[in-house]
């Protein structure tokens, strides 16, 4: 039993709404639930995590929940958190969750259905994926300066699902600096695009990229095929937009030509096109490689506005961004992310 005020209940419980509490299992909370009895401001165990909850408990349960009565402890945080990753669009329901948090659950949802579908491409794991980016997008198009908490919590150890939501974060939060204003339907489809720009990776062999030495002309070759790879890869599962064939298909293309597969230059490059390859390179240098350390954002972002090989109009305003918002030593998403509580 604690004393609770109402100043500190909210430090110390959410407040749970009947949407999440009828996600849980019903007979068999994964959590301990509280009541708040408000005539002597105390708050009391209703039911321990994972004991069973009798017919007349589920009802009572349900019924405090209504009338905003029912509580979880933040010491449940962890497993609350890990309830939310698996049904992310709950997120969208929970009020009572904090930016940070909700934050940590959607970069966790989002690892977890990237690298299902990574290691596995089937079509059943992309709409998993794509269905968990929609609830992102919704998220962010809630209130627009949500981006700029996750472009704080940018990941700095490379895994192929870190890159590709450090592209998309990156990407997105640059988008949003130029015109044209999106429509909804451009922002979901930028998201996904920027998501999904380098899936025809899960086709190259992992020992190809984690190789600390130099690779083979045919391992080479394997990599160099990753954005015509993807491209076939979406295809083949019906996913077809403009944006998802021009951010994977020309994400290695450069303004002088020396890019790839098809050596286009200049304006030949689509917007799209330009956009990604500022977002992946920034997202590639911030990162620990095999083969390179990596390196500070502000830096990375100075050393793309220096390079005549990328938009310079889209690499400044990274830059500047990134000295505006003081985003030097972001939060280390990892760290957030590193221990499976
Ligand atoms: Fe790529
Ligand atoms: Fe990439």
């Amino acid at each position: 039993m604690a004393q609770a005020t109402s100043q500190n209940i909210g430090e110390a419980y959410y407040q749970l709404s009947p949407e999440i509490l009828e996600s849980f299992p019903k007979f068999r909370p994964p959590v301990d639930l509280y009541v708040f009895d408000d005539n002597i401001a105390v708050m009391s165990i209703f039911s321990k995590k994972g004991s069973r909850l009798t017919n007349e408990q589920v009802q009572k349960a349900a019924e405090l929940c209504s009338k905003g009565d029912l509580f979880v402890c933040r010491s449940d945080q962890h497993i609350y958190i890990h309830h939310m990753v698996k049904q992310l669009d709950l997120i969208l329901q929970d009020e009572n969750l904090t930016e940070a948090e909700c934050s940590e659950i959607c970069l966790r949802a989002l690892v977890m259905r990237y690298t299902e579908y990574h290691e596995q491409p089937v079509p059943e794991l992309l709409d998993k994926l794509y269905r968990d980016v929609m609830v992102f997008t919704e998220y962010l198009w809630q209130d627009q300066y949500r981006i700029n908490t996750f472009f704080r919590r940018l990941f700095r150890k490379q895994t192929p699902a870190k890159h590709a939501i450090n592209t998309m974060v990156t990407g997105l939060w640059l988008r949003r600096q130029i015109p044209p204003e999106q429509t909804r339907k451009d922002f979901d489809r930028t998201a996904a695009a920027l998501i999904l720009h380098d899936i025809g990776m899960c086709k190259v062999p992992p020992f190809i990229l984690s190789k600390k030495t130099a690779l083979k002309p045919d391992e080479k070759e394997k990599i160099l095929q990753h954005p015509i790879t993807s491209v076939k890869l979406m295809r083949k599962s019906d996913l077809v937009f403009n944006e998802l064939i021009k951010a994977s298909f020309e994400h290695h293309e450069r303004l002088d030509g020396s890019g790839y597969p098809q050596k286009l230059s200049g304006s030949q490059i689509s917007p799209m096109g330009k956009l990604t390859a500022v977002a992946d390179s920034f997202s590639a240098m911030i990162c620990d490689r095999p083969y390179a350390k990596g390196k500070p954002p502000i830096e990375a972002a100075k050393e793309l506005a220096e390079d005549p090989r990328y938009d310079t109009t889209l690499a400044s305003l990274l830059k500047m961004g990134l000295v505006s918002e003081k985003i030097d030593n972001p939060i280390d998403a990892d760290k957030l992310l590193e221990d499976d509580k």
